[in-house]
């Protein structure tokens, strides 16, 4: 989990790792419904076809609306229960496919000044569980805790939460539907009855079917659009890669701006209005009291407040599986920067490659994104790392943090090779801030070096540099679209990871200006262990050559 003492040097990386798939019958079942199948899939191309001539789509400029946040008004972000009721339920993975969380809140949130904070204990977490609806025979016990935001300047408010609950399901069946309630069986106060389904067998059997990612989500009617077209492609399990409520976009008092840095230059402290986080949990609830989550820290949930604190709404509200996982996670885990390189270097070197294929990593801001906004911005990150996903053969990359949508060709260091992984940044959920649509690589857009690193993902350091080879040596951005990147175009949208066999995927991106099983951008991601060896003391010896970038 972040640390909440060094966030400025905390980078999370996630690594997921899909297992071998035996039975495609399921696969197949959900394909077919959603008709990416027979003569649409013959076209579709694949990796192996590439490095692709870059492809810039222009923006179209009739669908640029502003994006406009829900206000408290909308009933989809207003509190319906009454009471010590749950509310805001959400489902998300534990380290293993036998264990989920269920997080829920109770009580009101606070705001103003001489807030007395709910206590925690005064309400209890339970879950009671079954595979049948009407037959909830499994109980489990869970943790419970409160959170304030507070600042102590004249005319400022703070805010103190509802009580949050996170309770760890464990022993539960791979694959399989489950039927809960949660809350406090004793006030009484328990929740109507959902359902999730639990992650295929992680040992050998099969993948999770249908992955959503997206980030950059914020609260808008986007937003809602977004939503709806994610639901509608039926995910299994939703990954959100940072930034997520866009509460800091307001102050105390529920004002709001769509650029918090050119708007509110006299407030001593980076302000947030936190019932934004709770109105995003109350939107959210119908979606993820079914579908789990799992969430990375963007930049936006920096948060800081009295006593230098930061992140604590996110890493109060979001369960993670930290402690019972802890380094050890082969799911989800992040670290602070100076153990992160170590870490993930065990942990890749423990993944067994012939059970687990595919390795996808994410974090918050992109390495190979050629928009202006954040042009190289993590390049500390990148230098530190790259080589350690390249050497284990991670497959693919997704971020967000820039708001819009663009899929690299297979990169390392810059440069086109047939074994990198495909980075992809689906920073498009349509939250209140600009989409990005300058390139880097227009005349004039093209940043001062100095000013590229990020101050709370990249620790303000800077390790950018210019090419020293191709088409753009000597400089720091290219003078057109790089040849690294395949694809990009700034629409707001989500993408769906179909993890088919052990050598392909189907990533398909969805605009939300079309039709709910349009495709936007479709490949397969293939890979080719003959040619990109994963096995780390295999691959030092026998390193391909990469190949000659070809163009079509
Ligand atoms: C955002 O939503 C508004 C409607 O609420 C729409 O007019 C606009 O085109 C959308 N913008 C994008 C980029 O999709
Ligand atoms: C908010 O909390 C801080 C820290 O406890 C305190 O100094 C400040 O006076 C409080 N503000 C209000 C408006 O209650
Ligand atoms: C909130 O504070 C800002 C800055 O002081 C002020 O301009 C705005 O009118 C206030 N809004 C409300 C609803 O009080
Ligand atoms: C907060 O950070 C500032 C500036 O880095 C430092 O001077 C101060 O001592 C810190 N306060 C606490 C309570 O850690
Ligand atoms: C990446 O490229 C840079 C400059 O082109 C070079 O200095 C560096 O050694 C390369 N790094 C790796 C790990 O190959
Ligand atoms: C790097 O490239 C930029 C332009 O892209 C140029 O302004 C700068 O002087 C270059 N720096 C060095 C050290 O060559
Ligand atoms: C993997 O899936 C792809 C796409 O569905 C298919 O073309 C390919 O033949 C499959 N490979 C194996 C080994 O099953
Ligand atoms: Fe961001």
């Amino acid at each position: 989990m972040a640390s909440s003492s060094l966030p400025s040097i905390s980078l999370p990386v996630n690594v997921f790792e899909l297992n071998n798939i035996l039975s495609l019958v399921l696969t197949l079942t959900i394909t077919s419904i959603l008709l990416a199948n027979g003569a649409m899939a013959m076209a579709i191309p694949t990796t192996l076809d590439g490095p692709f001539k870059p492809v810039t789509i222009p923006l179209d400029e009739s669908f640029r609306g502003n994006a406009i946040d829900l206000p408290d008004t909308d009933p989809r972000v207003q509190r319906t229960v009454e009471g010590f009721e749950p509310e805001q339920i959400s489902v998300s993975l534990s380290s293993a496919h036998d264990s989920v969380w269920i997080s829920w809140i109770t009580g009101e949130f606070q705001i103003g000044n001489n807030l007395k904070p709910l206590d925690p204990k005064s309400v209890v977490s339970v879950v009671r569980y079954g595979t049948r609806r009407s037959q909830l025979n499994r109980k489990a016990t869970g943790r419970s805790l409160v959170y304030s935001q507070l600042y102590p300047f004249l005319g400022l408010q703070n805010y103190t939460s509802g009580i949050i609950h996170h309770v760890r399901l464990t022993g539960l069946k791979p694959d399989t539907l489950y039927h809960y309630q949660c809350g406090d069986p004793s006030i009484p106060a328990m929740s109507g009855t959902y359902c999730f389904r639990t992650m295929p067998d992680s040992s050998s059997t099969s993948y999770p079917s249908r992955i959503a990612i997206v980030g950059d989500v914020g609260l808008t009617y986007n937003t809602t659009s977004t939503v709806s077209h994610m639901i509608s492609n039926r995910p299994d399990l939703i990954l959100l890669v940072g930034d997520v409520t866009y509460a800091n976009l307001y102050l105390t008092n529920g004002t709001g701006s769509d650029c918090y840095a050119c708007s509110f230059a006299n407030s001593p402290i980076h302000e947030t209005y936190q019932p934004r986080w709770d109105y995003w949990g109350r939107y959210m609830q119908p979606v993820l009291s079914k579908v789990p989550i799992m969430v990375v820290e963007g930049n936006h949930e920096y948060e800081e407040q009295a006593e230098n604190r930061t992140f604590v709404a996110y890493t109060s509200r979001f369960a993670f599986p930290s402690k019972e996982s802890g380094s050890l996670s082969k799911f989800y885990y992040s670290f602070n920067a100076g153990d992160q390189y170590k870490w993930l270097e065990e942990d890749l070197a423990n993944v067994e490659r012939e059970v687990t294929p595919w390795l996808v990593a994410t974090w918050h801001a992109p390495w190979y994104s050629t928009y202006k906004a954040h042009y190289r911005e993590a390049e500390c990150m990148r230098v530190a790392m790259e080589d350690l996903l390249y050497k284990y053969g991670v497959d693919v990359v997704f971020n967000g943090h820039v708001h819009a949508y663009e899929r690299s060709n297979r990169v390392y260091n810059y440069t086109l090779d047939p074994c990198g992984p495909v980075h992809i940044t689906v920073g498009d959920g349509g939250n209140r801030e600009k989409m990005a649509v300058p390139h880097a690589d227009e005349p004039g857009n093209c940043p001062e070096p100095s000013t590229t690193p990020d101050k709370i993902l990249g620790g303000g350091k800077f390790c950018g540099f210019n090419f020293t080879s191709g088409p753009a040596s000597g400089k720091f951005c290219w003078d057109r679209q790089p040849d690294y990147s395949a694809f990009r175009e700034s629409s707001f949208g989500h993408g769906i990871l179909e993890v088919k066999n052990e050598t392909h995927a189907l990533w398909t991106w969805h605009r939300n200006q079309d039709f709910y099983e349009a495709a936007g951008d479709q490949i397969y991601i293939v890979r080719q262990p003959d040619l990109c060896p994963v096995q780390p003391e295999t691959y030092r010896l026998n390193k391909p050559k990469p190949q000659k970038a070809k163009r079509r």
